[in-house]
């Protein structure tokens, strides 16, 4: 494939509908539904979301980061607290988030304001993990610039024998970021581009449902 074609990539989106009167009234059943039905396809990493966050000059900058959880409250991911994303929240806590289910031409959208999760949560999940991301999370310096992968090797294994005769303690600059919506967009991909969207928002404490054009 010639590079310069790329104008010319295009399918044809086909596989489903989405219409107001099927979609749930509550959108968390609605994500709840649409993301088992992404698990159930086995698209690739059906929980990898996009999350866009601004700085303190209102620069966006996005990253691919994992749902871990949610509820009614929110959705939850995990980071490092010195990371730019958690100092870009810290400042700004208004975010955007983007799932994108290719193999069921689907996209989620999400707008909200991220707050993080209690010690207890964090640390409760932190213990869940495998060994060697729990190690991880304490070597990375995340988003910091380091001399090289040997100095970051160095420091993953200093850290393992550091705590190789022990429980690895929670690192309490590594945790959870909960996002709480007051928008939702479900987006099916439709033939010709003429695609279905269905948004809901939060206004006067209630969810509404309408949809928007393509
Ligand atoms: C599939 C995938 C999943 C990822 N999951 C996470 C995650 O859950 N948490 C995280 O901090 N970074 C995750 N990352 C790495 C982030 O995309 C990003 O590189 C890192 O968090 C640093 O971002 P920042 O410098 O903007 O803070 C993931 C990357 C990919 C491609």
């Amino acid at each position: 494939m010639n590079p310069n074609n790329i104008s010319d990539l295009r399918i044809s989106y086909t596989k489903a509908t989405l219409n107001i009167e099927v979609t749930d009234p509550c959108p968390f059943n609605q994500f709840e539904q649409w993301l088992n039905e992404a698990i159930e396809a086995k698209t690739t990493e059906a929980t990898a979301m996009s999350l866009a966050t601004v700085n303190e000059k209102g620069h966006p900058s996005v990253r691919t980061v994992l749902l871990k959880g949610f509820s009614r409250k929110g959705f939850v991911f995990y980071t490092n607290y010195e990371s730019r994303k958690a100092t870009e929240i810290e400042c700004n806590p208004n975010v955007g988030i983007c799932f994108l289910w290719k193999e069921l031409e689907r996209q989620v959208t999400i707008k909200g304001s991220a707050k993080r999760l209690s010690k207890d949560k964090s640390e409760k999940y932190f213990k869940s993990r495998p060994t060697g991301h729990q190690i991880s999370a304490w070597a990375s310096t995340q988003s910091s610039k380091v001399p090289n992968r040997k100095w970051m090797l160095e420091r993953e294994e200093e850290l393992r024998t550091k705590f190789s005769d022990r429980e690895i303690p929670y690192p309490d600059f590594w945790g959870g970021f909960q996002v709480s919506p007051i928008e939702i967009e479900f987006w099916q991909g439709r033939e010709n581009r003429f695609h279905d969207r269905i948004v809901y928002r939060y206004e006067k404490s209630k969810w509404t449902r309408s949809r928007l054009s393509p």
